[in-house]
């Protein structure tokens, strides 16, 4: 992991995404860029991820709204500049909403919308925007076959999008579901997760992928 020498974020100012940002900046052997985006890089919600910045040159904090198209055109064109001639390795689109409250009975069309939005086509636009920049990574390197730290989108889903599985937690109660994942620390999830990474390789590509690398049924 600690190879791809350009990684790009999306939703980093807290959760998953802020620790996986303290976990690559941490890593033996840090990448030169890391570009952490999220919504609002000059407000109190970004205060760790600026203090973070403050202490590591090779962070770089960029604005960016997944769920907007224009907004994700101008943070590609922001990172170019950074990047001054290199490519980007590593694209993780890792923003996402989550309405716990959503039943079949409460759900509206304005949040899925919105859900779809930000999950969905945020994405898909992501890897739109930065293929240029993901492309030019797989050009200049001399690795052979697809990996993390040549070329990559790695998208965080989550066992709840796996069709296959939707008998085994849809008919639980969500309270049992969220207090069986209380075991799992976002450290230990990201340690996980970066670690998978490591091992990724054309055979993993469109696979659905748990934090410990096992495959999830679509
Ligand atoms: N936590 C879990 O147990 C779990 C399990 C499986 C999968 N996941 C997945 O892991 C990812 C991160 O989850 P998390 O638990 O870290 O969530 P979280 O703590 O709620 O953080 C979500 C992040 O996404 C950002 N975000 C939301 N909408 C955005 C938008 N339109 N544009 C840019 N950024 C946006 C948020 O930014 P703001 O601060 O601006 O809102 C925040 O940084 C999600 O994709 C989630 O589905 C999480």
């Amino acid at each position: 992991m600690a190879a791809a020498r350009t990684v790009l974020l999306t939703g980093s100012n807290r959760g998953i995404g802020l620790e996986l940002v303290k976990q690559l900046l941490s890593s033996p052997r840090p990448p030169a860029w890391i570009f952490a985006t999220c919504r609002d890089p000059e407000g109190t919600r970004a205060q760790e991820l600026r203090d973070l910045a403050s202490k590591h040159p090779n962070l770089v904090l960029v604005k960016l709204d997944v769920a907007n198209p224009s907004a994700i055109r101008d943070a590609a064109k922001v990172v170019e500049g950074k990047l001054n001639g290199m490519g980007l390795n590593l694209l993780i689109n890792n923003a996402g909403i989550y309405t716990p409250t959503a039943t079949l009975e409460t759900a509206n069309a304005e949040d899925m919308v919105s859900t779809y939005k930000t999950n969905a086509v945020g994405p898909m636009l992501m890897a739109q925007a930065f293929l240029p920049l993901l492309k030019k990574a797989a050009q200049d390197s001399k690795e052979k076959g697809l990996s993390c730290s040549k070329a990559a989108i790695i998208n965080i889903s989550t066992i709840l999008g796996s069709i296959k599985k939707t008998p085994d937690s849809f008919f639980k109660p969500v309270i049992s579901y969220r207090c069986s994942k209380a075991d799992l620390t976002v450290d230990t999830s990201v340690r996980g997760l970066l670690s998978v990474l490591t091992i990724l390789s054309e055979k993993h590509s469109g696979t659905l992928l748990n934090w410990e690398g096992k495959a999830i049924p679509w």
